[in-house]
Protein backbone atom coordinates (compact mmCIF):
# COMPACT_ATOMS: atom_id res chain seq x y z
CA UNK A 1 0.00 0.00 0.00
CA UNK A 2 1.35 3.23 -0.72
CA UNK A 3 -0.03 6.98 -0.34
CA UNK A 4 1.52 7.92 -3.46
CA UNK A 5 -0.30 9.19 -5.99
CA UNK A 6 1.12 8.43 -9.42
CA UNK A 7 1.18 10.02 -13.19
CA UNK A 8 2.61 7.41 -15.72
CA UNK A 9 3.77 9.04 -18.76
CA UNK A 10 5.61 6.92 -21.47
CA UNK A 11 5.95 7.73 -25.00
CA UNK A 12 9.15 7.93 -27.39
CA UNK A 13 11.82 9.65 -27.27
CA UNK A 14 12.03 13.65 -28.28
CA UNK A 15 7.85 13.56 -27.88
CA UNK A 16 7.73 16.26 -25.52
CA UNK A 17 7.40 13.61 -22.78
CA UNK A 18 10.50 15.23 -20.26
CA UNK A 19 9.05 18.64 -20.49
CA UNK A 20 5.63 17.99 -19.62
CA UNK A 21 6.84 15.07 -16.69
CA UNK A 22 8.89 18.51 -15.14
CA UNK A 23 6.32 20.58 -15.54
CA UNK A 24 3.59 18.45 -13.83
CA UNK A 25 5.97 17.64 -10.86
CA UNK A 26 6.24 21.04 -10.20
CA UNK A 27 2.59 22.22 -10.56
CA UNK A 28 1.45 19.08 -8.63
CA UNK A 29 4.32 19.32 -5.86
CA UNK A 30 5.54 15.70 -6.54
CA UNK A 31 8.63 13.75 -7.16
CA UNK A 32 9.89 12.88 -10.36
CA UNK A 33 11.66 10.39 -12.25
CA UNK A 34 12.89 10.31 -15.99
CA UNK A 35 13.61 6.48 -16.09
CA UNK A 36 15.19 6.86 -19.23
CA UNK A 37 18.27 8.27 -17.17
CA UNK A 38 18.30 4.98 -15.31
CA UNK A 39 18.93 2.70 -18.16
CA UNK A 40 21.70 5.51 -19.39
CA UNK A 41 23.24 5.29 -16.05
CA UNK A 42 23.60 1.50 -16.54
CA UNK A 43 24.81 2.12 -20.14
CA UNK A 44 27.33 4.68 -18.86
CA UNK A 45 28.57 2.77 -16.33
CA UNK A 46 29.48 -0.23 -18.58
CA UNK A 47 31.11 2.09 -21.11
CA UNK A 48 32.80 3.76 -18.56
CA UNK A 49 34.48 0.28 -17.06
CA UNK A 50 35.04 -1.13 -20.76
CA UNK A 51 32.71 -3.48 -20.19
CA UNK A 52 30.63 -5.59 -23.21
CA UNK A 53 27.23 -4.11 -23.73
CA UNK A 54 25.42 -7.41 -24.28
CA UNK A 55 27.00 -9.25 -21.37
CA UNK A 56 23.90 -9.81 -19.17
CA UNK A 57 25.24 -10.79 -15.68
CA UNK A 58 27.53 -7.93 -16.09
CA UNK A 59 24.81 -5.71 -16.97
CA UNK A 60 22.51 -6.39 -14.60
CA UNK A 61 25.20 -5.60 -11.49
CA UNK A 62 25.59 -2.42 -12.70
CA UNK A 63 22.01 -1.58 -13.17
CA UNK A 64 21.92 -2.49 -9.59
CA UNK A 65 24.46 -0.11 -8.16
CA UNK A 66 22.65 2.89 -10.31
CA UNK A 67 21.53 5.63 -7.00
CA UNK A 68 18.60 7.43 -8.16
CA UNK A 69 19.47 10.30 -6.57
CA UNK A 70 22.84 10.94 -8.41
CA UNK A 71 21.36 10.74 -11.85
CA UNK A 72 22.41 13.97 -14.29
CA UNK A 73 21.27 14.44 -17.10
CA UNK A 74 23.61 16.73 -18.68
CA UNK A 75 26.11 13.99 -18.47
CA UNK A 76 23.81 11.34 -19.66
CA UNK A 77 22.27 13.12 -22.19
CA UNK A 78 24.86 12.14 -24.72
CA UNK A 79 23.37 10.41 -28.24
CA UNK A 80 25.97 7.65 -28.03
CA UNK A 81 24.80 6.89 -24.26
CA UNK A 82 20.94 7.12 -25.33
CA UNK A 83 21.79 4.63 -28.02
CA UNK A 84 23.65 1.84 -25.50
CA UNK A 85 20.68 2.46 -23.29
CA UNK A 86 18.62 1.33 -25.83
CA UNK A 87 20.42 -1.80 -26.29
CA UNK A 88 20.83 -2.33 -22.61
CA UNK A 89 17.36 -2.15 -22.01
CA UNK A 90 16.16 -4.83 -23.73
CA UNK A 91 17.83 -7.80 -21.05
CA UNK A 92 14.68 -8.71 -18.85
CA UNK A 93 18.01 -8.37 -15.59
CA UNK A 94 18.56 -5.04 -16.19
CA UNK A 95 14.78 -4.25 -16.22
CA UNK A 96 14.10 -6.32 -13.70
CA UNK A 97 16.72 -4.63 -11.43
CA UNK A 98 16.08 -1.22 -12.64
CA UNK A 99 12.38 -1.17 -12.40
CA UNK A 100 12.24 -2.49 -8.46
CA UNK A 101 14.35 1.38 -8.15
CA UNK A 102 11.45 2.94 -10.21
CA UNK A 103 8.95 1.15 -8.34
CA UNK A 104 10.44 2.05 -5.27
CA UNK A 105 10.51 5.91 -6.35
CA UNK A 106 7.01 5.97 -7.31
CA UNK A 107 5.86 5.62 -3.44
CA UNK A 108 6.95 8.84 -2.25
CA UNK A 109 4.28 10.89 -0.85
CA UNK A 110 2.61 12.63 -1.85
CA UNK A 111 2.92 11.59 -5.41
CA UNK A 112 5.24 11.27 -7.86
CA UNK A 113 5.53 11.68 -11.51
CA UNK A 114 7.49 8.60 -13.55
CA UNK A 115 8.10 9.02 -17.10
CA UNK A 116 9.89 6.82 -19.83
CA UNK A 117 8.18 4.11 -22.12
CA UNK A 118 6.56 1.25 -19.86
CA UNK A 119 5.39 3.35 -16.58
CA UNK A 120 1.53 2.70 -17.28
CA UNK A 121 2.43 -0.88 -18.65
CA UNK A 122 4.77 -2.37 -16.36
CA UNK A 123 6.54 -0.48 -13.57
CA UNK A 124 3.29 1.06 -12.03
CA UNK A 125 0.14 -0.67 -14.12
CA UNK A 126 -2.19 0.66 -11.34
CA UNK A 127 -1.52 4.31 -11.51
CA UNK A 128 -4.28 6.13 -11.62
CA UNK A 129 -3.47 8.38 -14.19
CA UNK A 130 -1.34 7.53 -17.28
CA UNK A 131 -0.62 9.57 -20.63
CA UNK A 132 0.99 8.32 -23.64
CA UNK A 133 2.87 11.51 -25.17
CA UNK A 134 3.99 11.09 -29.27
CA UNK A 135 4.21 13.12 -32.31
CA UNK A 136 5.63 12.34 -35.67
CA UNK A 137 8.67 10.92 -36.24
CA UNK A 138 9.64 13.89 -38.55
CA UNK A 139 8.26 15.82 -36.22
CA UNK A 140 10.49 14.71 -33.44
CA UNK A 141 13.65 14.37 -35.58
CA UNK A 142 13.28 18.15 -36.58
CA UNK A 143 13.06 18.96 -32.71
CA UNK A 144 16.62 17.11 -31.95
CA UNK A 145 17.98 19.16 -35.24
CA UNK A 146 16.92 22.55 -33.72
CA UNK A 147 18.28 21.67 -30.24
CA UNK A 148 21.36 20.64 -31.47
CA UNK A 149 21.47 23.49 -34.13
CA UNK A 150 20.14 26.41 -31.24
CA UNK A 151 23.03 25.37 -29.11
CA UNK A 152 25.65 26.30 -31.73
CA UNK A 153 26.27 22.91 -33.16
CA UNK A 154 26.41 21.17 -36.48
CA UNK A 155 23.15 18.76 -37.34
CA UNK A 156 22.49 16.09 -40.25
CA UNK A 157 18.64 16.03 -40.14
CA UNK A 158 18.48 13.00 -42.29
CA UNK A 159 20.72 10.85 -40.04
CA UNK A 160 18.65 12.09 -36.54
CA UNK A 161 16.07 11.37 -38.75
CA UNK A 162 17.26 7.29 -39.19
CA UNK A 163 18.36 7.36 -35.49
CA UNK A 164 15.03 8.07 -33.91
CA UNK A 165 13.26 5.72 -36.52
CA UNK A 166 15.83 3.17 -35.44
CA UNK A 167 15.49 3.64 -31.81
CA UNK A 168 11.49 3.77 -32.22
CA UNK A 169 11.74 0.05 -34.06
CA UNK A 170 13.95 -1.61 -31.19
CA UNK A 171 11.99 0.23 -28.21
CA UNK A 172 8.73 -1.09 -29.47
CA UNK A 173 9.61 -4.56 -30.94
CA UNK A 174 11.51 -5.87 -27.54
CA UNK A 175 10.25 -9.18 -26.39
CA UNK A 176 10.05 -7.84 -22.63
CA UNK A 177 7.87 -4.57 -21.78
CA UNK A 178 8.04 -3.14 -25.51
CA UNK A 179 6.87 0.79 -25.62
CA UNK A 180 3.78 0.79 -26.01
CA UNK A 181 0.54 2.93 -24.82
CA UNK A 182 -1.36 1.30 -21.64
CA UNK A 183 -5.19 0.10 -22.75
CA UNK A 184 -6.22 3.12 -20.14
CA UNK A 185 -3.85 6.12 -21.02
CA UNK A 186 -4.80 9.32 -22.53
CA UNK A 187 -3.27 9.94 -26.00
CA UNK A 188 -1.53 13.30 -26.83
CA UNK A 189 -0.13 13.78 -29.73
CA UNK A 190 2.33 16.58 -29.92
CA UNK A 191 3.06 16.89 -33.12
CA UNK A 192 0.50 20.12 -33.85
CA UNK A 193 0.33 20.49 -30.02
CA UNK A 194 2.10 23.35 -28.30
CA UNK A 195 3.42 22.00 -25.05
CA UNK A 196 1.26 24.54 -23.20
CA UNK A 197 -1.40 22.80 -24.86
CA UNK A 198 -0.21 19.62 -23.92
CA UNK A 199 0.23 20.27 -20.50
CA UNK A 200 -3.16 21.59 -19.99
CA UNK A 201 -5.08 18.64 -21.57
CA UNK A 202 -2.74 16.70 -19.17
CA UNK A 203 -3.98 18.88 -15.89
CA UNK A 204 -7.44 18.34 -16.87
CA UNK A 205 -6.85 14.66 -16.61
CA UNK A 206 -5.11 14.87 -13.49
CA UNK A 207 -7.35 17.38 -11.63
CA UNK A 208 -10.11 14.92 -12.08
CA UNK A 209 -8.44 11.48 -11.22
CA UNK A 210 -7.44 13.89 -7.77
CA UNK A 211 -11.39 14.65 -7.16
CA UNK A 212 -12.13 10.81 -7.87
CA UNK A 213 -9.35 10.38 -5.17
CA UNK A 214 -10.37 12.89 -3.05
O1 LIG B 1 14.13 8.31 -22.66
P1 LIG B 1 15.58 8.08 -23.01
O2 LIG B 1 15.93 8.41 -24.42
O3 LIG B 1 16.50 8.73 -22.04
O4 LIG B 1 15.78 6.50 -22.82
C1 LIG B 1 16.93 5.86 -23.28
C2 LIG B 1 16.57 4.41 -23.62
O5 LIG B 1 16.26 3.71 -22.40
C3 LIG B 1 15.32 4.25 -24.48
O6 LIG B 1 15.61 4.29 -25.87
C4 LIG B 1 14.80 2.89 -24.07
O7 LIG B 1 15.43 1.86 -24.80
C5 LIG B 1 15.23 2.76 -22.63
N1 LIG B 1 14.12 2.96 -21.71
C6 LIG B 1 13.30 1.88 -21.44
N2 LIG B 1 12.32 1.97 -20.52
C7 LIG B 1 12.09 3.11 -19.87
C8 LIG B 1 12.90 4.25 -20.14
C9 LIG B 1 13.91 4.15 -21.09
O8 LIG B 1 13.48 0.82 -22.04
N3 LIG B 1 11.12 3.17 -18.94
Amino acid sequence: MTDSFIIAIDGPAAAGKGTLSRRIAEQYGFHHLDTGLTYRATAKALIDARLPLDDETVAEKMAREVELAGLDRDILSKHEIGEAASKIAVMPAVRRALVEAQRRFSEKAPGAVLDGRDIGTVVCPDAPVKLYVTASPEVRAKRRYDEIIGKGGSADFEAIFEDVKRRDDRDMNRADSPMKPAVDAHLLDTSEMSIEAAFQAAKSFIDAALSRNA
